[in-house]
């Protein structure tokens, strides 16, 4: 498989078309071989990751995109430290985001796995690492690893990526999960579209402006071959009065039992989780067949495994 060497991943922008195919190909790879072996170490050179350390910074809540990183390095042979709970880091003392990541950056781990809340200047400090950084969710801006997720999910269930209809529906304004879709599935040849409050609709209206926008629910559902939930971003929403209530919200924008009733019928629910069942979905629509919120969560482990294995160019041998 070719690859191409990327130094840091901050966005989707910083992968070729080569990189993109490694990483999916990587993935049904060692999906296949786990699922058969139960480990995917004999697809790579043992030798390759012994002594390499993996530097998790997470600086905002995560479960799936964490545990899964986790897993990922370690099915592959990796060391990971972490550094998340920030009341027990010097942080918690004061000191700045920054100087914490140029104390790691310090002790020389083969590669920092970051999430923050995105801060001023983010993408031009983070670029001038000397240490390879990859982007696990930065503020608003990008979540490129679950795009890779998402993409590869699609492909999985529905066969193929080109040509199929994605809706998202939800915070668009907040998500970065949304931001990172948008330049994936439309480089792979998606046709995107878009349910959203007018309160959350996207800021960058250019980067927008070819994502079909559907006022209503159903005629978006009745389009769509593939649904994207959003979670209503509230802690985001702090600064702002967002102009509309939950009950509203609700009425309008979630998906249940009724909305899937008008989806077809060979048709994929995705939802980058965490899902709040009651609001943007409901829990009909979470246990019906054709939702694959936990598809997505194990494919994270593999897409991860497929990132780490191109950042620290890991040979892969095809069994
Ligand atoms: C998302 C995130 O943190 O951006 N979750 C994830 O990483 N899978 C979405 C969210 O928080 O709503």
């Amino acid at each position: 498989m070719k690859k191409s060497s990327v130094f840091s991943f901050l966005g989707i922008d910083d992968l070729s078309s080569d990189n993109i195919d490694f990483i999916l190909k990587t993935s049904a790879l060692f999906k296949k071989e786990f699922y058969e072996k139960g480990s995917i170490i004999h697809c790579i050179n043992p030798e390759q990751t012994k002594g390499l350390v993996v530097q998790l910074l997470f600086a905002e809540p995560s479960t799936r995109t964490r545990a899964s990183f986790e897993v990922a390095c370690g099915r592959l042979g990796i060391a990971i430290t972490s550094l998340w709970n920030l009341h027990f880091s010097s942080m918690a003392k004061g000191e700045t985001l920054e100087d914490t990541f140029q104390c790691l950056i310090a002790l020389r781990p083969d590669m920092i796995v970051l999430r923050c809340g995105g801060f001023k200047s983010a993408e031009s400090f983070l670029r001038s690492s000397p240490v390879p950084v990859v982007n696990a969710g930065l503020g608003t801006m990008e979540h490129p690893t679950q795009a890779l997720v998402d993409a590869f999910t699609i492909q999985e269930k529905r066969g193929k990526i080109e040509g199929e209809k994605v809706l998202i529906v939800g915070d668009v304004l907040h998500s970065r999960v949304a931001n990172s879709n948008l330049k994936l599935l439309t480089r792979l040849g998606a046709k995107l579209g878009m349910c959203t409050p007018e309160a959350l609709s996207p800021a960058d209206k250019q980067a927008w402006k070819d994502v079909e926008r559907f006022d209503s629910l159903e005629t978006g559902i009745k389009w769509a071959d593939v649904i994207m939930c959003l979670r209503v971003q509230r802690e985001r929403h702090s600064l702002r009065n967002i102009g509309f209530s939950m009950a509203e919200y609700r009425d309008n924008y979630r998906i249940a039992q009724e909305e899937m009733d008008l989806f077809r019928k060979d048709g994929v629910l995705l939802h980058p989780g965490p899902a709040m069942r009651g609001v943007e979905i409901s829990n009909q629509a979470v246990d019906d067949p054709r939702c694959h919120i936990i598809t997505q969560v194990e494919n994270g482990s593999y897409i991860r495994s497929a990132i780490v294995s191109l950042m620290l160019n890991l040979e892969i041998k095809s069994p």
